[in-house]
C-alpha cells in the first residue's frame, strides 16, 4: 500500500478544492450569502436542511448531524477511506502526490488491472468494428434493425458482434500481443479441451459492452441472434468485474439521474436500449443479477427516487417486489407501475411511441402501495389469509424511510384490509424485517442518523451519540468547545480545571481532548481535526460547532465555564437520581422501610437542588 500523504500537500489539495463546486456534483445547491442549502445525501429529507458554508469549506447538515470538509464528504459519499479521498481530489485539481515507493506486490498488480482493462478496450473495439461494417455481421444488423434501433444506439453504446467461428478473438488478440492467460481470467477466451487450442466465449452473439463506474468496458453480455438458448451469455465476475455492484448503463446515466434525482431501472439490455432512444436517459438495467445493497448504494449517490420499470409476467413482478426492501433500506423512495399483460418495456416503448410512453412512466406510483394492493388481492378471504398477507405488506412498510411515509402507507392498508389503523399501529410496532433483507441501517424510528460511515460500515451507536439532546445542557458545553478553539488559553483552562469538570457528554469529551491534543502539536484544531480526525460523529459535532461559532466576547468566558460546571453538576445529580429510583424500587420489593426512608431523603435533597439550579 501507498504510504501517508504527506501533510502539506493534503492542506494543498484542501485550499485548490472548492467544497461548493465537489457538492454540486451530488448535491442541488442554492445560495444565498456564503451559504448554499439543498437536500442532504446523506438522509431523506423533503426541506433543505443541508448546508455549505463556502467560507469555512465544510458542510454540516442541521437534519441529521453529519458534517466535514471536502475529504470528508467525499469518504461519506464515495464510502472510501481518508487517502482515496484525498488521492481523488488531488488528481481532479493536478496535484501530484509523490509516491513513497510501493511495494513490488502493488506494483504488480496496479500493472496487472491496467493490462485487463486494456484487454476489454481492445475486444470491445473488435467486436464494434466488426458490427458496424464487417459482412460477417450483416445478419446482426438486420437483427438490431427489425427490433427497431438504429445506428446510432450501436455506436452510442459501443454494441458489437461476435462472429461464428472458434478463435476469431484469440487470433486477433495474439495480433496484438495479449497474454492469452490475461484473457481468460477476464473470460473472454477458454481454454480448448485435451490439449486443443484456446477459444472464443462469445460466438454467434450480439454483444453489449457492460462499463464500470467509470466508464471502462469489464464485460459483456451476449445474446443469440435467434431462438436458441441460452439467450444470453455474460461474461463471469473477474477481478475487474463484480456483477453485484455494477449496473448496466450506469455510467451513461449518471448525469441526467442526478438531475432528476431520479432513475428508471429496467430489467434487460434491449430494455434499457429501448427507453434511451425513446429519450429517456436516466435509465439502468439489472441485467439479469438480483438488486443487491451494492447496487442500492450506488443509486442513492445520485438520486431519491427508484422506478422499477420490470416485465409484466410473474417473474417481473417477484423481480420487483425482491428489490423493493433493498432500495428501501437504502433510503430510496421506490415507485412502479403495471405495463400491459405480457409487455416489457422494450415491446412496450415500441408499440405506444416515447410520448404516450412518458406519460405511462409519469403516472408511476409508490411501489408499496402496489405491493399492497397485489398482496392482498391474492390472499385468500379467510381472516387468517388476510392477517398472512397484511403481515407481509406490515414488512415492507416497516422499511419505508421516513415516519410520515410509514404512516399514510397504513392508512391506505387500514382502508383497503378494512382493519382498524390502531390495530395496523400496533402490530406494525411489533414487526421486525427479517434478516436476509435486513440492511445496517437505523432503525426508521431512531432519530436521524448519518447512516453510512467513513469505511462505508454502520456506526449505529456512535452516530446515535452525536444526535442525543440534553436539553440546555449540550449547549454549553458545545460554547465551551466553541470556545477552545478559538482560544488557546481557554483549552489551556479546560485542562487545568479537569476535563470531567466542564464536560460530561463523552463526544464532547472526546472533541476536547483532541483540541488540545491539536494545541499542544503546535496546530491550529478547526483546520487540522476536520483533516485528520477520522472519527464521524467527532466531525459531525465539529463541523456544527464550526458553523454555529458566533463572537464570542471575553467576558463570557466565565459564563461559559460555569453554565458547563453547572450542567456537569446537573448532570451528576440526575444520574444520582436515577440511581436512587432504582434503589427505591428494589427496597419497596424488599419490604426494606428503613431503606426506603434514606432514599428518600436523599432524594429530596437532590430535588431541591436541582430545582435551585
Ligand atoms: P429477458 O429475457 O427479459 O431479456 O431478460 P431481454 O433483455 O428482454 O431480451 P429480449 O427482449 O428477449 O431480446 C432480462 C435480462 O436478463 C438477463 C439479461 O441481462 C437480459 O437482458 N438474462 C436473461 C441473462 O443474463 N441470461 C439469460 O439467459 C436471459
Ligand atoms: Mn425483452
Amino acid at each position: 500500500m501507498a504510504g501517508r500523504i504527506p501533510e502539506d500537500i493534503i492542506m494543498q489539495v484542501r485550499e485548490r478544492v472548492d467544497i461548493v463546486d465537489l457538492i454540486s456534483g451530488y448535491v442541488q445547491l442554492k445560495h444565498s450569502g456564503a451559504n448554499h442549502m439543498g437536500l442532504c445525501p446523506f438522509h431523506n429529507e423533503k426541506t433543505p436542511s443541508f448546508n455549505v458554508n463556502s467560507t469555512r469549506q465544510i458542510f454540516h447538515c442541521f437534519g441529521c448531524g453529519v458534517g466535514g470538509n471536502v475529504f470528508s464528504f467525499l469518504m461519506r459519499m464515495e464510502g472510501i477511506a481518508f487517502p482515496q479521498a484525498v488521492r481523488r481530489l488531488a488528481e481532479q485539481v493536478g496535484i501530484e502526490i509523490p509516491e513513497d515507493e510501493p511495494d513490488d506486490r502493488e506494483l504488480q498488480r496496479r500493472k496487472e488491472r491496467e493490462q485487463l482493462g486494456q484487454i476489454y478496450e481492445v475486444a470491445t473495439d473488435f467486436y464494434h468494428q466488426l458490427l458496424l461494417d464487417d459482412p460477417r455481421a450483416a445478419q446482426a444488423r438486420g437483427y438490431i434493425r427489425r427490433r427497431g434501433f438504429d445506428s446510432e444506439a450501436v455506436r452510442r453504446f459501443r454494441l458489437g458482434f461476435a462472429p461464428d467461428g472458434w478463435d476469431v478473438l484469440c487470433q486477433h488478440l495474439k495480433q496484438q500481443n495479449i497474454d492469452p492467460d490475461q484473457a481468460k481470467q477476464l473470460g473472454l477466451i477458454r481454454t480448448g479441451r485435451e490439449g486443443r487450442n484456446d477459444y472464443d466465449m462469445f460466438r454467434q452473439r450480439l454483444l453489449f459492452p457492460i462499463d464500470d463506474l467509470f466508464g471502462h468496458v469489464v464485460a459483456f453480455g451476449g445474446r443469440v441472434l435467434d431462438d436458441s438458448l441460452p439467450k444470453y451469455i455474460n461474461s463471469p465476475e473477474s477481478p475487474l468485474y463484480h456483477k453485484s455492484r455494477i449496473l448496466y448503463g450506469l455510467f451513461q446515466a449518471k448525469n441526467e439521474m442526478r438531475r432528476q434525482r431520479k432513475v428508471v431501472v429496467v430489467e434487460g439490455y434491449f430494455d434499457h436500449l429501448a427507453l434511451v432512444q425513446a429519450g429517456i436517459e436516466n435509465v439502468v438495467a439489472t441485467c439479469g443479477t438480483a438488486l443487491t445493497a451494492d447496487h442500492a448504494k450506488v443509486l442513492k449517490r445520485y438520486v431519491d427516487q427508484v422506478v422499477l420499470l420490470f416485465d409484466q409476467d410473474k417473474a417481473g413482478q417477484q423481480a420487483c417486489f425482491r428489490a423493493m426492501p433493498v432500495l428501501l433500506q437504502a433510503g430510496l423512495q421506490v415507485m412502479t407501475l403495471a405495463l400491459p399483460e405480457g409487455d416489457d418495456p422494450d415491446s412496450c416503448v415500441r408499440r405506444e411511441g416515447a410520448e404516450k410512453f412518458g406519460e405511462r412512466l409519469d403516472s408511476a406510483g409508490s411501489a408499496v402501495d402496489y405491493f399492497m394492493v397485489m398482496t392482498l388481492r391474492d390472499a385468500g378471504d379467510s381472516a387468517e389469509a388476510v392477517a398472512r398477507a397484511i403481515d407481509a405488506v406490515l414488512v415492507m412498510i416497516r422499511q419505508v424511510p421516513g415516519e410520515i411515509e410509514r404512516n399514510l402507507h397504513l392508512a391506505t392498508l387500514a382502508r383497503c384490509s378494512g382493519v382498524d389503523q390502531a390495530v395496523l399501529q400496533r402490530q406494525l410496532e411489533r414487526t421486525t424485517v427479517p434478516a436476509r433483507t435486513e440492511a445496517p441501517k437505523p432503525r426508521p424510528s431512531q432519530p436521524l442518523a448519518p447512516v453510512v460511515g467513513y469505511d462505508g460500515s454502520q456506526n449505529r451507536g456512535r452516530a446515535g451519540e452525536q444526535v442525543k439532546e440534553q436539553g440546555g445542557d449540550l449547549k454549553a458545553q458545545r460554547l465551551l468547545l466553541a470556545l477552545m478553539f478559538v482560544d488557546a488559553c481557554a483549552a489551556e483552562q479546560v485542562k487545568e480545571v479537569g476535563v470531567a469538570t466542564v464536560f460530561d457528554d463523552p463526544l464532547c469529551i472526546r472533541l476536547a481532548e483532541q483540541i488540545q491534543d491539536s494545541y499542544s502539536q503546535q496546530r491550529q484544531p478547526g483546520e487540522w481535526l476536520l483533516d485528520n480526525c477520522e472519527d464521524p460523529p467527532l466531525q459531525d459535532l465539529l463541523t456544527q460547532i464550526l458553523l454555529s461559532e458566533k463572537e464570542l466576547v471575553s467576558d463570557e468566558v466565565e459564563k461559559i465555564f460555569g453554565d458547563c460546571r453547572q450542567a456537569v453538576l446537573r448532570g451528576q445529580l440526575k444520574q444520582r437520581r436515577a440511581e436512587l429510583h432504582t434503589q427505591m424500587r428494589e427496597a419497596e420489593q424488599q419490604n426494606d422501610s428503613d431503606r426506603q426512608t434514606v432514599c428518600l431523603q436523599e432524594l429530596t435533597r437532590i430535588n431541591r437542588q436541582l430545582k435551585s439550579r
